[in-house]
This record gives structure tokens, C-alpha cells and sequence, in this order.
């Protein structure tokens, strides 16, 4: 299979390099408008530990919503189960931003991977201290899972998204009103803004993603998660983690992911691989749209689309 893995991303770079329709880059976070959209990006880090790349794939780029599964993991590690009473874990059916559900479901958000869901984990995470000790974990976290100590903020993507996003001001505040964010509103988003706009390329993302395809195991020894966490946060990113298109996602490709709005989408195969894609033209639902393309063609031929027995 590694050789053949090999041929495989070389090939789907290769298709995905020549492609006509790349989608739209976000423009709602002004840095993020000015990326050049012709790039792409693939890693696939193996159970048998190699890493397989094509493309731009040591080229950085900002995570943005990626960085919820890593937040959901140190909250949970924080609270263990007593998170689900402040957040859901049902797919939203609507958009990452969007803010109609709340009302109607008093302040606790569907999942931790939509905006109000991942404002609400860092809420947790924030845990009493200053953005900067919370942003500070993550960064260390990261550094630890892919064993990368360059993993960095980009700090001119992080103010953009300060200046700009009132969509999540306003989350934020609605569900301060509903005591399901209790630090101080800016304190939060100060938090969150900084863990979206961390800077990873697809190699150092696939390698901080292998403790999801090793049952919740470091690859260097030691555990990061437990087996059933690592698995609950699998089932959560195959349900959850392409917002209004994750069931279309689940359909195609057929793997747990995560999407970012900065083009990247993280992807578990448990058991053989940790993937890391990126493309920064975005689809309606605002997931790459070449990345999906991507994953979906590698999860065909290697065969590790939809539940596959070994
Ligand atoms: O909060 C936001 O809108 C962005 N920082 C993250 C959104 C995002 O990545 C959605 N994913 N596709």
C-alpha cells in the first residue's frame, strides 16, 4: 500500500493542480481574501508511521476551524463529560456562523465545531486566565501532537478576524446572556481568534491529527486521549465537522474531517492514516472545495472511503 499510497497523492496533487474550478477564497476575514487560490496541498501521515506529500504541502496556512477539534480535546480534558451540558453534539444543519438555533435552544449550541459551539469550549478553556495562558496550551498542545515546535500564530490574520467579526461578537454575547459563555466576552474571542488563526502547513496538520487515527495514542508512547475519546471525536468531526455539507461529505469521501475556512481539512482514517489537505477556494458551505474533491478521490483509490473492512 505505501508505494501505491505514493502514486496515489502524487496523482490526485497532480489533478488537483490542473483543475479549472477552485472555488472562492473567504473574504469575510480580509486577510484571508488576499491568499493566492491556485495553491494546494496534501500530506498523509501513516499508521506505520511515514508521511506521504504532494503539492504545497509544507506551505503554511491559517487552520481557522480546525482548531476546534484540538480545543474540544483539551476541554474535554479539562471537564471530561460535563461539557455536553453546555454544548450539543447533533449536526446543525446550518451554517458555521449562523445564530438562528440559539434562541430557539437557549443558548447551548448544536456542536462544539459550529462558531457558537467552539466559542463555548474556549470559554472552558479560558478556565479563569488570560487569553494568553489558554492560547499558549494550545500552541504547546500542538507542538506535542506533531512534534513541530515552529507551529505559530499568525498574528496579521488574528487581528483581521478581531476587527471584523461581529458575527461571533455577537454569538458571544447571546450566549453570555444565557450564562453559557461566563468570561468576559473579549477575553473569549480574544482566545478564539488567536486558536483560528494558527499557522500550520498540511505535513505538521497530518502529523498533529495520528492521535486520532492511533485510538487516542501519541505515536512517540503515551496516551493524548482515551480509545473512547479519540473515537467520540471522530464520530463528532464525520457528523459535525463540514457544518450544513457534513452529511454530503460523509457521502462522498465517507472519513471523519474537519474543515477550516483558510482552505485546509484535517481527515482521520482510524487505524491507517492521518490526512491533511489544503485548497483555499471554498465551496458554498464555506469547506474546500478542491480539498473535498481531493479527499474524496485518495479516499477511493486507497480504498479507505465509507466504513471499508480492512
Ligand atoms: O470564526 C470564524 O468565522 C472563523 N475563525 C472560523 C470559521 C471556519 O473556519 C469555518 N469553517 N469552514
Amino acid at each position: 500500500m505505501t508505494a501505491d499510497l505514493e502514486a496515489i497523492v502524487t496523482d490526485v496533487a497532480a489533478m488537483m493542480r490542473g483543475a479549472q474550478e477552485r472555488g472562492s477564497v473567504a473574504s469575510y476575514i480580509p486577510e484571508l481574501a488576499k491568499v493566492d487560490a491556485s495553491q494546494f496541498g496534501l500530506a498523509v501521515a501513516t499508521a506505520d508511521g511515514r508521511v506521504v506529500t504532494g503539492g504545497d504541502a509544507d506551505t503554511g496556512f491559517s487552520i481557522q476551524s480546525i482548531s476546534k477539534v484540538f480545543a474540544l480535546t483539551l476541554a474535554l480534558g479539562k471537564v471530561g463529560d460535563q461539557l455536553w451540558d453546555r454544548v450539543g453534539r447533533e449536526p446543525s444543519g446550518t451554517a458555521f456562523n449562523s445564530i438562528v438555533q440559539l434562541e430557539h435552544e437557549h443558548g447551548i449550541p448544536r456542536n462544539p465545531f459550529i462558531n457558537a459551539g467552539a466559542i463555548v469550549v474556549t470559554d472552558i478553556n479560558l478556565g479563569g486566565h488570560q487569553p494568553r495562558v489558554a492560547i499558549g496550551e494550545i500552541l504547546r498542545f500542538l507542538h506535542y501532537l506533531a512534534g513541530d515546535d515552529d507551529i505559530a500564530i499568525n498574528e496579521a490574520v488574528a487581528a483581521s478576524e478581531t476587527a471584523s467579526g461581529f458575527r461571533n461578537m455577537a454569538l458571544a454575547n447571546y450566549m453570555r446572556a444565557f450564562d453559557n459563555v461566563r468570561h468576559d466576552v473579549d477575553l473569549v474571542l480574544g482566545a478564539y481568534f488567536h486558536q483560528c488563526a494558527i499557522e500550520m502547513s498540511c505535513r505538521q496538520l497530518a502529523l498533529a491529527g495520528r492521535y486520532l487515527m492511533l485510538d487516542g495514542r501519541h505515536p512517540g508512547g503515551g496516551r493524548v486521549v482515551s480509545p473512547r475519546r479519540a473515537r467520540r471525536i471522530n464520530a463528532l468531526m464525520l457528523t459535525c465537522g463540514h457544518y450544513d455539507a457534513s452529511g454530503d461529505f460523509a457521502f462522498r469521501v465517507g472519513i471523519p474531517g474537519k474543515s477550516g475556512v483558510g482552505g485546509g481539512i484535517m481527515a482521520v482514517v482510524p487505524g491507517r492514516a492521518s490526512i491533511a489537505v489544503w485548497s483555499p477556494g471554498l465551496n458554498a458551505s464555506g469547506n474546500s472545495h478542491l480539498g473535498t474533491l481531493a479527499l474524496e478521490e485518495l479516499a477511493r483509490r486507497t480504498g479507505w472511503a465509507g466504513f471499508s473492512p480492512p
